[in-house]
This record gives C-alpha cells, structure tokens and sequence, in this order.
C-alpha cells in the first residue's frame, strides 16, 4: 500500500457535527497508527471567529469521546498541533483570498507539497458555489492553465463531496456537472461512510477470496436478500435537515445501495478502483425502476408515533420542533428491489430502514431456498427451511451461516444450527472509525471505496418513483403510523406478506 501523501486537508463547514464527531476523530486514529503523513495539517473553515486553541479543544472532546479509554493524549497533542482554524464564510468570494493565503503560508511551513485536500462538510446547496471559488481563487493547479500553486511540484488537489449528493437526479446531475467543471473525476471523491466500514469491505474478499460462495450466489439458489438499517435514536436535533430529506435519500439512496451493490454486483476482473466500479455500476444500472403504480406496491413508508422507548419519551417525530405542518417525510422505509439481469433475475431485495426502532442493527440477510426436494418429509413435515447467511456490519461484527442439523441421539429429529465468525474472537481487535481509512485513502489517490459519477445518478434514478409525485399513495396515512421500539409500520410487513415472505426477525 502507497503512503498518504502530505497534504492541507481544508474542512469548509468545519464547525459541524460530522467535524467533530467523525472527521477529527478518524484523523486523530489514522495519525496515531501512522497512516498519515507527519507533515499534514488541518485547516477548519467556518463562519464563527474562534482560535486556533479554542477549536483544538473543541474538537478534543470529540476525540476523547470518540477514543473512548483508549484516548491517548500525547497522540491527540502531535494531532492537535497541526490543526488551524479560519474565519470565513466559504460560500462567498470574501472568505477565499485570506484562505488561499493560509493555504499557501501552511504549505510553505509544514512542506506539503502544494497538495490540498477539500472537505465539504456544508449543506449540498453550497457545494456548486463553494466550488466556484475554489476555482476562482486558483487553488486547483491539476488540468489548470494557470494557478497560484506552482504547478512544476505536481502537486494534487483533491476534493470529498459528502452525501446527500443533491436532492434527486436532476440536482446531482448538476451538481455533478458543477463538480467536473473544475475537477477532473479522478479528483473527486463521493464519500459514503459506509464502504469504509470493515464488514462491507469484507463482502468482496467473502464473495471474491472464496470459491465455495460464488456458485451459489444467485436467482438459482438465493430465494431473496433482505438489508437492513435500523436505529433506535430519533431524528433528534436535525429536524430541519431531515424533514428535507428523509428515510430514502439519507439512507437508502447511498448507504443502503452500496451495500446491496457489493452484495450483488459480478466479479471484477480485478481488484483495482476502475474494475471494482465498473461492476457497481453495471448492477446499479440494472435494477428495475419501479412504475408510479408497481412503486406504491414495492414500498412501505413509515413516520415514527410519540411514546416511551427505553425508558425515553419523545415525541412524535410529526410533532417535533422544525418539521413541517403535515409533513409526510418518511423516518422508515422499506424498498422492494429488483434486477434486470441473469444473475439476480427473480430474486428481490428488500432493503429497509428507520429510526426509532426496535434495535440499532446493520446487516445483510441471504435467503437461500429450500432443498429441491424433502427426505424428510415424515418427520420434518412438509418443508425444511431454506439455510439463511447473515453479514451482520453493526452493532458487533460477524458472518452466521445457519443451517439444519441432525440433533444428537436415537431417533431423527431436525433443528437450524449456526456456523459463526466473529471479528472480536477472530481478529481480537475493534475495526476503527470508517472515515479514517477513507480519508488516508483519498490521500493516496485511491477511489476504490468511492461513489463514480455514473452510479450516484443511476442510484438516484432507482429511488426517484418512492420519492416524487408518484411516491403519494405511499405517503398516505404516514403520519404517526409505527410505534417507537416496533419493526415499523405494518405496511413493512405486508410488503413481504405479499411475496410469501416475512423479515428475519419477525
Ligand atoms: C448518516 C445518516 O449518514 O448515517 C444518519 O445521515 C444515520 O441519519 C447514520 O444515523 C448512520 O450511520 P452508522 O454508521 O451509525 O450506521
């Protein structure tokens, strides 16, 4: 593996949530196992005047709480040495002539080579402006006629794009276009937190390292998958945020996709970022886009009632400060997916995910089908349960695969049985923070486990009829519709009901 390059990393919207409590943090464990480069430096742009030493110790609480007991001071101080803040409201050509200057001092102190890596960590509708000045204050030298960083260095500057990536497809298709025109794509970097989490990686070495597990990945023996997201937190303080986007569009529309990609995409014919996503893209490409009517058939949206959950009481998210009279955002949702293609054709996806849920559990469920035929039809009856794997990415890590035992002593009797990996026994080591190594990968140039242009617009598109005017008989009736600490609204239920299905843990 190639090093991380030094590099400025410019976090604009730096006084954020995500800033303090995953971006700084990743730093602070990538710089403490070694994975940056010493010469690295942080700069925190945002609209409120603040020090140098007044953000350093913000972002320390973030970190030791992030870091839990591990939380190692010395580490945090080489860390925190080479963090500096600006005042200035990036979106506005004002801000950028005193950026660009501390740009340019911090490079020519810390030897940084002229590489510079953007951070956006700003609302979406700032993401085209901010990126005009950028331009215009000559901070990208790469493909540049001209440029205010010596361009004989080679250096790069690269820019990461958080999601949500636009509101639909035609606003992430301009945004996209706002986007290329300043960077080429090879410098663009479309985070989605969860292709830097262990267990997802893992799903291509599982499919890909292994011979015993692709032959059976498919309509011929796989009955159905299910993926689910639930979280048992509310939507919280972000109410503004997410009664403008909801259930689909901050979860499924990246989260869940890229794991449904990885879960069912083709092997590439080598491990390398263009071959990687090539395929992804080809399987996104090819789900179904459901019609306004087949729509309201492949979905249940739901919106979380008031009531006690853990010994909590919150309200209803209809009735929480911020969200609109009315409003039919969805806080859950389930998808019915399908693909146009040999490998997977006949055999659904159902990808689901809320908040206020029973548990907070991430994972892949692969239905396998029954056997072909019963021998043991006398005692079993008339069917023996199809073997079912389950990746579970949070909370803990592992890889079940149940199947149907003999159960010891005379006579016969059948009963499912589990086969287990799990990351805690396997490996003795928690996975670090998902960002971490997305970030050192940027700074490597390495877009494997990041979004291409292509597939975010092919995945907005699988998404667009839950979500536009035609999604309004899913939305009737959502109000309130599925009770805090439950498995969502009934509707989820019937959505497989319908298919002769059931989820896993129903
Ligand atoms: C974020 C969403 O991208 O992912 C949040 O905006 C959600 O609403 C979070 O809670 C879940 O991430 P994780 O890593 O905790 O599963």
């Amino acid at each position: 593996m190639s090093a991380a390059d030094p590099c400025i990393v410019v976090i604009l919207g730096a006084s954020g949530d995500l800033t303090h409590r995953k971006l700084i943090p990743a730093l602070y464990e990538m710089d403490r196992l070694g994975a940056l480069d010493a010469r690295t430096q942080v700069l925190g742009v945002s609209r409120r005047p603040k020090t140098d030493e007044a953000f350093r110790a913000e972002l320390s609480e973030g970190a030791r709480a992030a870091a839990g007991a591990a939380f190692d001071a010395q580490a945090w101080d080489r860390l925190a040495r080479r963090v500096h803040y600006l005042a200035g409201d990036a979106a506005t050509a004002d801000a950028w002539p005193a950026i660009a200057r501390t740009i340019h001092e911090l490079d020519a102190k810390h030897g940084t080579r002229g590489n510079v890596l953007f951070y956006l960590s700003v609302a979406p509708e700032l993401y085209a402006p901010i990126v005009t000045q950028i331009d215009a204050a000559g901070l990208v030298t790469e493909g540049k006629r001209w440029c205010s960083i010596d361009p004989a260095r080679r250096s790069w500057q690269r820019i990461v794009v958080e999601k949500p990536f636009g509101s639909d497809l035609d606003s992430a298709r301009a945004l996209n276009r706002a986007l290329g025109s300043v960077f080429e794509e090879d410098a663009i970097y479309r985070i989605d937190h969860y292709l830097g989490k262990e267990v997802v990686q893992n799903l291509l070495a599982f499919r890909f390292a292994n011979a015993i597990f692709e032959p059976v990945w498919n309509a011929n023996f796989v009955d159905h998958v299910q993926i689910t997201a639930s979280e048992t937190l509310g939507v919280g303080s972000r109410t503004s945020f997410y009664d403008q986007t909801g259930a689909i569009r901050d979860m499924i529309q990246s989260h869940l996709m890229q794991i449904m990609a990885f879960v069912a995409m083709d092997p590439p014919s080598s491990f390398t970022p263009a071959m990687i996503n090539a395929e992804k893209r080809k399987i996104v490409e090819s789900i179904q886009v459901p019609s306004a009517a087949e729509a309201a058939r492949h979905g249940a949206l739901g919106q979380y009632a008031g009531g006690d959950f853990a010994g909590v009481h919150e309200q209803a998210y209809a009735d929480l400060p911020g969200v609109a009279p009315g409003s039919s955002t969805e806080t859950f949702a389930a998808l019915r997916f399908t693909f146009d293609n040999w490998r997977w054709g006949g055999t659904p996806f159902y990808v689901r995910t809320g908040k206020r849920m029973a548990a907070k559990r991430t994972e892949v469920v692969i239905q396998f089908k029954e056997p072909p035929a019963n021998l043991f039809r006398s005692i079993s009856g008339t069917r023996v349960p199809g073997d079912r794997m389950i990746i579970q990415i949070a909370p803990g890590e592992r890889f079940s695969l149940r199947f149907n035992s003999k159960v010891p002593g005379a006579g016969l009797s059948l009963r499912p049985v589990e086969m287990v990996m799990d990351y805690r026994t396997e490996f003795a080591n928690d996975s670090v923070e998902a960002y971490g190594p997305l970030l050192v990968d940027a700074m490597r140039g390495d877009q494997t486990l990041y979004k291409t242009r292509e597939e975010t617009e092919d995945a907005w598109r699988a998404v667009m009829p839950f979500l536009g005017p035609e999604s309004a008989a899913l939305r009737a009736g959502i109000r309130s519709n599925y009770v805090p600490g439950s498995w969502g609204p009934a509707a989820a239920r019937d959505l497989l009901a319908r298919d002769g299905r059931a989820w896993h843990d129903e």
